[in-house]
């Protein structure tokens, strides 16, 4: 059991877990990733690390919730525990030691890029982070992320925080401004990894995206998370997560990832029914009496 010794709410759909697991958190490098289970007989899910402290023996890792797995494990707290937690997993980020780097996140790849700045903290390199939201309330760990890059971009798709567009709107304003851009670095939604890969192909900007295709094993065995790059096979779990966004079929990693979509809606929908029944069974049962 791997103790949850911290936990955040950082909007409703998603949560910050300080996970006691010292051997991850010592070998843990920028970029990597865990696989986790909620319990003993659960389904496997990758995460990336979003921070790591050695010396506490702790990792971070920040979950949103999609399907049944996530929901599931967003419903732990404080002093509940993971099952079981494998890694790090996955080759570490190459990390720039001059220039200046962009690091792009929507959603969870907000958090998940905080890995990446802060290994390039201790650099010469120059940071941005441009993190990007529906509406204001759902930017997640700007406070973090200001305390480790250089500038931070917040966007909101309806205005309400900072600019108002996608990332990538904000992403192309930076390149066209003239400021000068060695690496883009983009971890989200595989829509918005796609979106920021045509947005810097015309620039000729290298741009790294951390795939998140259907993961199982994690050790390069059962071949669930293979993608195209350059035209060969690849393994995300060993040969990624980050592969050169302008040599990925992501056309078929799209297709791939809707294999099992209808068992993925049921599953949510088992899981929705059972924990309703359970709160139903939980919740104080309230009897008329005579004369109130
Ligand atoms: C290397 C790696 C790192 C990841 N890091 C994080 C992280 O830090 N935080 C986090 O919240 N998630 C992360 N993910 C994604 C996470 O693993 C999935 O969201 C999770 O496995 C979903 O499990 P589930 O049972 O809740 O949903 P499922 O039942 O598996 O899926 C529900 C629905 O969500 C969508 N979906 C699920 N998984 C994906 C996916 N991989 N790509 C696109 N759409 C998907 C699909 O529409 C699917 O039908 C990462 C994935 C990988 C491969
Ligand atoms: S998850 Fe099995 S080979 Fe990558």
């Amino acid at each position: 059991m791997f103790e949850i010794v911290e936990t955040r709410q950082l909007t409703p759909v998603t949560k910050l877990f300080e996970v006691r697991a010292p051997l991850v958190a010592k070998a843990a490098r920028p970029g990597q990733f865990v696989i986790l289970r909620v319990h003993g007989r659960g389904e496997r899910i990758p995460v990336t690390i979003t921070d790591a402290e050695p010396a506490a023996g702790t990792v971070t890792v920040v979950i949103q919730e999609v399907g049944a797995t996530s929901k599931m494990a967003n419903a732990l707290q404080t002093g509940d525990g993971f099952h079981d937690l494998a890694g790090p997993l996955g080759e570490a980020a190459t990390l720039r030691s001059s220039g200046h780097v962009v690091c792009v996140g929507g959603g969870f790849g907000a958090a998940a890029i905080l890995s990446i700045l802060k290994g390039l903290q201790p650099m010469a390199t120059r940071t941005s982070a441009i993190v990007g939201a529906r509406t204001a309330e759902l930017v997640i760990l700007e406070d973090r992320l200001r305390a480790v890059a250089d500038a931070v971009h917040v966007c909101t798709d309806d205005g309400t925080k900072g600019f108002k567009g996608f990332v990538t709107d904000r992403l192309e304003q930076l390149i066209t401004s003239g400021e000068a851009i060695d690496e883009i670095v983009a971890i989200g939604p595989m829509m918005m990894m796609r979106a920021v890969a045509r947005t810097t192909a015309p620039y000729g900007i290298p741009t790294l995206v951390s795939l998140d295709p259907i993961m199982i094993d994690g050790t390069g065995m059962c071949g669930a998370c293979r993608v195209t790059v350059n035209g060969e096979t690849k393994f995300a779990c060993i040969d990624g997560p980050l592969f050169d966004a302008s040599e990925i079929d992501f056309d078929e990693l799209v297709r791939r990832n809707k294999t099992y979509r209808d068992e993925e809606g049921a599953a949510l929908e088992r899981y929705d029914v059972a924990h309703c029944h359970a709160e139903r069974a939980a919740a104080p049962v309230l009897h008329a009496t005579a004369g109130s």
